[in-house]
């Protein structure tokens, strides 16, 4: 889908929070998301949703996949149904971004057209209990937006566009 794309940041083990939260502070990362998502639809599950500070939706249309009635929320859309929403972002030529978390990656990911996808290249695993979903590079065009390998935690930025 053209008017579906998805923004993730990940470690180099597909590592991606922790307690539902992320699991590094990079702020010039966090610059790229607020470029990528301002003024758009950004889908996220229910998890992640509770876990961002208001300032991340600020600006945004948050549309929240929940199977629950969401209580004491306001200026958000919710869908209790993947399908719908699928058909939802389908009918409209907006653009639309996900932005995790893990379950939401995976329903997703075959859905998008476009990814973001700032890599961290650290060694070792970090302590994780939620993972990006595998994916075949070998389907996507990749091309490579940024390096920052002089970081305390160094990372790449790709940007992979699905091959047609
Ligand atoms: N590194 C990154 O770029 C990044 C980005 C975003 C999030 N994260 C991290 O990812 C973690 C959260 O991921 P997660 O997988 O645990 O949670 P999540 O995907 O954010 O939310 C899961 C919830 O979404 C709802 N949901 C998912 N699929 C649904 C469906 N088909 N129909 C109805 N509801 C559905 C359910 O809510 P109900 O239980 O209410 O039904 C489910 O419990 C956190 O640690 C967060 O910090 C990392």
């Amino acid at each position: 889908m053209d008017n579906l794309s998805l923004i993730a940041a990940i470690g180099n083990y597909f590592e991606l929070g922790l307690d539902n939260h992320l699991i590094w502070k990079i702020p010039e990362d966090l610059v790229f998301y607020k470029k990528m998502t301002m003024g758009k639809n950004i889908i996220m599950g229910r998890k992640t949703f509770e876990s961002m500070p208001s300032v991340a939706l600020k600006g945004r249309n948050p549309i929240i996949l929940s199977s629950h009635t969401l209580d004491n929320v306001c200026d958000v859309i919710t869908f209790d149904d993947f399908h719908k929403l699928i058909d939802y972002v389908k009918k409209t030529n907006e653009e639309f971004m996900v932005v995790g978390g893990s379950s939401i990656y995976e329903q997703f990911l075959p859905y998008v057209n476009t990814m973001y996808l700032t890599e961290l290249q650290n060694n070792e695993p970090f302590e994780a209990d939620t993972f990006f979903p595998y994916f075949d590079e070998t389907e996507w065009n990749i091309q490579l937006m940024n390096s920052f390998m002089d970081n305390d935690i160094p990372y790449i930025r790709n940007k992979y566009v699905r091959k047609r």
